[in-house]
């Protein structure tokens, strides 16, 4: 199988790319490398021990996504490119629209015009209501709280009406809840630049000593111990959806939408506690007030990926800390620290 790749280098691209390749999938990435390294995609050749296309490229420039496609001659699409801070999204919103929507668009237009009919779309936990009870499931009601959220749910209605009007056509919108975990090597990770906004990344540079202290946003939540849950899934579980996704989308047709995530909400503590116990490292923290925007819990109903795609996470916890430890022992700086 040809599979076009766009975002490639990035954090879940870059995981499910490895994968693909040891499978025996030919894949170009196509990535612009705005919030990536080029280093991402060697490291994952030499963890594929095999060659891979790789085009410098935006997804909003119709004419360098033509030639990329129209030569490479994918049999289908996975579309990971696209600008993800939330906080970046409520500053600078055009660029968001234009990067995500207009990005999303040009490449359904150059899938047009080449004749590739298939897509795999990473969209986002952030699309539900959340004031809806949990678990979600596929046909919670949406109602995004962010502009990036937004963008994913527009894209998501967008890649809906192109495939009714495109015969033969087969998406599968993948909805991530929360994407941690690096894989098993070491040679592969999360490296967002400056300070982490998430959870894990932040604990980790806490326990590296980067930082001093983890803010955990409130105890104020109706959770086991106050603090925010989440469904965290392991990226090496995530990278595995996609594959199970394209082999669905090759014999399947219209566009069907999937939660991957593992049905399980663990809370802030619960995450520190199983950091330490993993990695021997300790994280010192203080509670502050809730974060602005921020919600009590977010949690799968993962069952129609399993019943439909067959596909269901098994690492747990303890595996996600330890992988992302390996990671950020072995890669300090990230992609910049010398090999
Ligand atoms: P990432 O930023 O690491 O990867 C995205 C990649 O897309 C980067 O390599 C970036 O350089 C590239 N890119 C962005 N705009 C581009 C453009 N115009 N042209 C070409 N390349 C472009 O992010 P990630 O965590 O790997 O996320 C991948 C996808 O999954 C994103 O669409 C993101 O919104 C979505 N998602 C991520 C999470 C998460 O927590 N990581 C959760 C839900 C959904
Ligand atoms: C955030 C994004 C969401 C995105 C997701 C990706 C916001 C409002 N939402 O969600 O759109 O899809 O990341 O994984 O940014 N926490 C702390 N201290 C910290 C960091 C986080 O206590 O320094 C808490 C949060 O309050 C939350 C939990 O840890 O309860 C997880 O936070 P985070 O990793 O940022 O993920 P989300 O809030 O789910």
């Amino acid at each position: 199988m040809r599979v076009f790749v766009t975002g490639g280098a990035g954090f879940i691209g870059s995981h499910t790319l490895v994968q693909l390749m040891r499978k025996g999938a030919d894949v170009l990435s196509y990535d612009n490398y705005c919030n990536s390294s080029p280093e991402a995609l060697s490291r994952v050749k030499r963890l594929a021990q095999s060659d891979l296309a790789i085009v410098e490229g935006d997804i909003c420039d119709p004419g360098a996504l033509e030639r990329a496609m129209g030569d490479f001659k994918p049999d289908a699409v996975i579309h990971f490119a696209g600008l993800k801070a939330v906080g970046e999204s409520a500053e600078k919103p055009l660029t968001y629209y234009k990067n995500n929507i207009a990005g999303s668009i040009a490449l359904l237009e150059v899938m047009n015009k080449i004749g590739c009919s298939k897509i795999v779309f990473s969209s986002s936990a952030t699309v539900y209501d959340p004031d809806k009870p949990f678990p979600f499931t596929e046909d919670t009601p949406l109602k995004a709280a962010s502009t990036y959220g937004r963008t994913k749910h527009f894209i998501e209605d967008i890649i809906r009406d192109w495939s009714a009007a495109t015969p033969g056509s087969s998406a599968a919108v993948l909805r991530y809840f929360n994407p941690v975990g690096a894989h098993a090597s070491g040679d592969i990770g999360e490296d967002p630049v400056g300070i982490p906004n998430n959870l894990l990344p932040y604990i980790s540079r806490v326990a590296q000593g980067s930082l001093k202290e983890l803010q955990v946003f409130g105890d104020c939540y109706d959770t086991a111990d106050g603090t925010g849950a989440r469904d965290y899934i392991h990226v090496e579980d995530l990278a595995g959806a996609h594959l199970a996704a394209l082999e669905y989308i090759a014999g399947a047709k219209g566009c069907e939408t999937f939660n991957i995530g593992t049905g399980t909400a663990t809370t802030v503590l619960a995450m520190i506690r199983a950091f330490e116990a993993a990695t021997e490292q300790s994280v010192p923290y203080r509670i502050t007030g809730p974060r602005a925007g921020d919600v009590s819990t977010t949690v799968a109903n993962p069952s129609k990926a399993e019943q439909v795609l067959g596909w269901k996470a098994e690492h747990d916890i303890e595996a996600m800390c330890r992988s992302v430890w390996n990671w950020q022992v072995r890669n300090p700086n990230g992609y910049r620290t010398p090999e």
